[in-house]
């Protein structure tokens, strides 16, 4: 057998391997699981469905060109933690452990599990970068939400809906993206909080000489940037009510959702 034909139970080693490493008492909130996750998705955010470029297939952030990009500031944590388990399972892509890893963090904080698939390649070469600014700028409104997950990415306004609430778990971080603070108060546990606290707080605007931002106006503990707050706007606000009273249809939603992302631009699929 190819070694890059792994069998299945050569996954669950390295499932396993990245589940035990999450829990880190002196990262963040004590887990590398969320930023793990953003890593999935912004090495699959990039797809752009005309040009049918982009997308996880390639691990293309190992370069430069696109580790550069403004957007993925601080996603060197995530691509790091992921090395020695790359250096102990050297058979498989870095473009397949980025998206594994990703799927494995939600079900380790308690989501739903993605039903990954392996076949992704690493492409070699700088020049197979997307161009960079294709992720969501956060400070931006609803229009731009819509034109990067619907028009670019080929989403469904359901599915945009249930894959930001992957806000749920994970905080920003001043030094990576300027904004500041958790989504929840309990960020790494992947739940439905996330659209019932955008539903039921009183949100506010946080006063500092940062980025636009809201923070509850009780304590300025947790916070929402620009782009979750129109999903308070139709056509997102009835997926955001829906989701906040049926977690269970968050987590299969979201499931299916994710797998879809992490598989744009695949080309085993046919999805090119
Ligand atoms: C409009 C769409 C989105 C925008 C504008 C956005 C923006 C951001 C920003 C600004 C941060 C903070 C980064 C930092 O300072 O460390 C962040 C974190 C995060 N995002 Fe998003 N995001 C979007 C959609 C998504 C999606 C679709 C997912 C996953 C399916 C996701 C997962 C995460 C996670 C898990 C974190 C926490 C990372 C950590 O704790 O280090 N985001 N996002």
């Amino acid at each position: 057998m190819s070694t890059s034909q792994a069998s299945p139970d050569k996954y669950t080693q390295v499932r396993e391997d990245i589940a035990k490493a999450f829990p880190n008492e002196e990262y963040d909130d004590g887990s590398f699981a969320p930023v793990v996750l953003r890593l999935a998705w912004h090495a699959s955010g990039t797809y752009d469905g005309q040009h049918k470029n982009g997308g996880s297939d390639g691990a293309t952030m190992r370069h430069q060109a696109e580790a550069s990009d403004p957007a993925n500031a601080g996603l060197d944590h995530a691509r790091n933690f992921l090395d020695p388990i790359k250096a102990k399972h050297t058979w498989i892509s870095h473009a397949d452990l980025w998206t594994l890893a990703g799927c494995v963090a939600v079900e380790h904080m308690g989501g739903p599990h993605i039903d990954w698939t392996g076949g992704r390649r690493d492409k070699a070469n700088e020049a197979d970068c997307p161009p960079q600014g294709r992720l969501p700028d956060a400070a931006l409104g609803k229009d731009h939400v819509l034109d990067v997950f619907v028009s670019r990415m080929g989403f469904s306004v359901q599915e945009t809906v249930a894959l930001i609430g992957a806000h749920t778990v994970g905080r920003c971080h001043v030094d990576r993206s300027g904004f500041d603070g958790p989504w929840t108060y309990n960020p790494t546990r992947f739940s439905n909080q996330f659209y019932k606290l955008l539903l039921n707080v009183t949100w506010v605007e946080k006063k500092w000489d940062g980025p636009k931002q809201f923070v509850d106006e009780d304590e300025g503990e947790i916070m929402m940037l620009p782009t979750d707050m129109a999903l308070l706007e139709e056509p997102f606000r009835q997926y955001v009510e829906i989701y906040a009273k049926d977690q269970q249809k968050f987590f299969d939603d979201f499931a299916s959702a994710f797998l879809t992302l992490i598989e744009l631009g695949m080309t085993k699929r046919g999805k090119l």
